[in-house]
């Protein structure tokens, strides 16, 4: 039994597989509608979301399976105090694949130690969302037709969030890419990924502070919103909220064939007069996250064809 906790769980001939079985299912999704009829998915959320529950669902759904599942901790035990091994041994008996997501950093990894079907780390704090990552790359993929030879440039709060962790682990992989750190001072990276996964690899990346001055050299602009909930006080959050704003002027200023990609959701480090113009694909993105959760689904349930 397999769980995925990190994207280095996968190897890339394994992810590979899966972003192609992703698009088969893409182009005839009536092929796939019931291969998961009688399975059950459940979808244990401690902390808000949107996307990557309902993704899941729906990929479940789209499956031909069913759906069981909390949306935050409060109407779960956990607020009678309730480990996260007892709550996943117990629902090891209701469901036959779980994804959970859950403030704390580990929390997922926890569960899978304790758990008799396989668990999904769908975000643990600030540390790593690897469905959002295959959901990045997936869309990177299929857009721009491969992974290799892209210069990336990462945006806003690149210390606390947990996708931008995520999608460099799996980045630094492939050949011949390059990072630009877009961020403030206060929110680059954590040392974690500068050291031991950038450096440690011989990754080309630089730090900037001005989106302007990255922007024209970009494959792909991952944006990213400046993470609120993880901020010790509100006025550091204040001060740091307004500090990017992706805007048609700076897109003036960026290749025609650069991507904007970003997990959503979005606050207002993307202007909406962006949203029109081609290379904002970030809604698309969303889409795609929906194929390649269908596709890890059927690999983790054993029932790919
Ligand atoms: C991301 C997350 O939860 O980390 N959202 C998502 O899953 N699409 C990004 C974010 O919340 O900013």
């Amino acid at each position: 039994m397999r769980h995925l906790m990190s994207p280095m769980d996968l190897s890339v001939d394994e992810l590979e597989e899966l972003m192609n079985l992703a698009a088969k299912i893409e182009e005839d999704p009536k092929a796939y509608a019931h291969i998961c009829d009688g399975k059950i998915l459940a979808t244990c959320f401690y902390e808000p979301s949107t996307r990557t529950r309902l993704s899941f669902e729906s990929a479940m759904l789209r499956l031909g399976g069913q759906v069981l599942g909390f949306a935050d901790a409060d109407s779960s035990s956990a607020a009678k105090g309730e480990s996260v091994g007892d709550t996943i041994r117990v629902v090891s008996s209701y469901a036959d694949i779980c994804a959970m997501r859950h403030p704390k950093e580990g929390a997922p990894l926890v569960a899978s130690s304790k758990s008799l079907i396989p668990v999904i780390n769908a975000g643990d704090g600030g540390h790593e969302h690897p469905t959002q990552t295959l959901t990045d790359l997936y869309t990177i993929y299929s857009l721009k037709g491969g992974i290799d030879h892209l210069t990336i440039g990462l945006c806003g709060d690149l210390k606390f969030g947990r996708t931008v962790h995520s999608l460099i682990t799996a980045l630094v992989r492939y050949t011949d890419i390059t990072f630009v750190l877009i961020s403030p001072e206060e929110l680059r990276v954590p040392s974690y990924i500068r050291d031991d996964i950038l450096s440690a690899n011989n990754i080309p990346f630089t730090e900037v502070e001005k989106l302007e001055d990255a922007i024209p050299d970009l494959d792909i602009l991952y944006m990213t919103r400046v993470q609120r909930e993880r901020f010790f006080n509100e006025e550091d959050y204040l001060r740091m909220k307004g500090f990017y704003i992706l805007d048609k002027e700076k897109m003036a200023l960026a290749r025609k064939d650069m991507l904007i990609l970003h997990p959503l959701p979005r606050v207002n480090e993307i202007s909406v007069e962006v949203d029109e113009d081609p290379r904002a694909v970030y809604f698309e993105q969303a889409k795609k996250g929906v194929y390649i959760r269908q596709a890890l689904i059927l690999d983790l349930l054993g029932l790919t064809k």
